[in-house]
């Protein structure tokens, strides 16, 4: 460790047309050996046409792909070291959990015994053991995915990548399988990059998060960093859950109601932020960060109250804002439907995006 640290997946300058279509800007992107890196963003955005220029499922419009110091912008999947799941299992019906298991084995000419002893290993880290004389049909939809893994690691690839493994999972097993991978990532010493457009995976899995948003990398970095510290408008969204309250204001500096951002509704959150007065801005404030306060510049009615337990989120309507705002609040707070909250911003957690997109600095 820290003698010999490759750099195992770097992307410089890759891009990808379809035609007309761009699904990937020109990019880069440097993933360390061993790493766990989520790929998140909406449907569309350029997701798995990443991760299958990485895998050469597809051939790159622009720029080079290096997998463990090696170029292998035009290698065959085969020869890059790395294997893929997908959202479908893709398991041979006809074949045994056994036999799905052996196929890359199989048609790397691997030695009877060594695939024996290998699907044997893979199938205890999965605990598929007991499953391993079945078909398919006779399996789970969580059991078929666990086999469509250890197909996949079964050849020990460096890099594991991973679109949408979970999708079609129920809620209750996707939790599970969100441990395993946890466990698999710290077992096999694999850099695995996983697709998802969960963001809960995205942050309790990764030690980092790569946002993507219309074909173009947004940001990369630590998940909390971008839980934080989000670059663009698009980040904000993606990370955290509920989302980010992203209202509509304007630059304010002295006048009635001070400094800050003006909102729709006339009242001004205080925030330090450069800009001209009246320049459009979006003020964002995660649902955490809005703070009982009789005397607050946010407003809303109760519409909908949530109770998870230790905490509650009421979903405030405000006509004058445009949009609902939620607010996050102790789990024992009594609650009537209908009833108008006031809040103010945490000083310090709030964000302001220009017109453009991007953060600007507040304090
Ligand atoms: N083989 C293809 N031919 C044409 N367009 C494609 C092809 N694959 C992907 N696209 C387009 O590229 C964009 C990105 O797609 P994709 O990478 O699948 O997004 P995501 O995985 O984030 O949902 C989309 O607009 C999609 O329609
Ligand atoms: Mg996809």
């Amino acid at each position: 460790m820290g003698v010999h640290q490759v750099a195992d997946v770097v992307i410089s300058d890759v891009s990808k047309r379809f035609g007309t279509v761009t699904a990937l800007a020109p990019s880069d992107l440097t993933i360390a050996d061993g790493e766990f890196v989520a790929i998140v963003g909406p449907s569309g955005c350029g997701k798995s046409t990443l991760l299958r220029l990485i895998a050469g499922l597809e051939e790159p419009s622009t720029g080079r792909i290096s997998i463990d110091g090696r170029d292998v912008t035009h290698a065959a999947p085969a020869d890059r070291g790395l294997a893929m799941v997908f959202q479908s299992y893709a398991l041979y019906p006809h074949l045994t959990v056994a036999e799905n298991i052996a196929f890359p084995l199989r048609v790397a000419r691997t030695p009877r015994a060594e695939v024996t002893k290998r699907v044997a290993d893979v199938a205890e880290t999965l605990g598929l053991t007991a499953f391993l004389s079945r078909r398919p049909k006779a399996l789970s939809g969580g059991q078929r995915q666990r086999v469509s893994i250890a197909r996949a690691i079964v050849r020990e690839p460096k890099v594991l990548l991973l679109d949408e493994p979970l999708s079609n999972l129920d809620v209750d097993l996707r939790v599970r399988m969100r441990h395993e991978f946890a466990r698999l990532h710290a077992q096999l010493a694999a850099t695995m990059i996983y697709v998802t457009h969960d963001q809960v995976e995205a942050m309790t899995l990764a030690n980092r998060i790569v946002v993507m948003n219309a074909g173009r990398i947004e940001q990369v970095g630590a998940p909390l960093a971008l839980y934080d510290t989000p670059a663009t408008l698009a980040v904000a969204r993606a990370i955290g859950s509920p989302r980010m309250n992203l209202l509509a204001g304007t630059i304010a500096t002295d006048g009635p109601g001070g400094a800050g951002v003006r909102l729709t509704t006339g009242e001004t959150v205080p925030v330090r932020v450069q800009g001209e007065a009246g320049e459009p801005v979006t003020l964002g404030i995660r649902p955490e960060h809005l703070v009982p306060d009789d005397d607050g510049p946010l407003a809303g009615k109760v519409e909908l109250f949530e109770r998870l337990g230790p905490l509650s989120f009421a979903h405030l309507g405000s006509p004058g804002l445009g949009t609902t705002i939620v607010a996050q609040l102790p789990g024992d707070r009594h609650i009537t439907l209908g009833q108008t909250l006031r809040f103010r911003g945490l000083s310090q957690r709030l964000h302001v995006f220009g017109e453009d997109g991007h953060a600007r600095v507040t304090g």
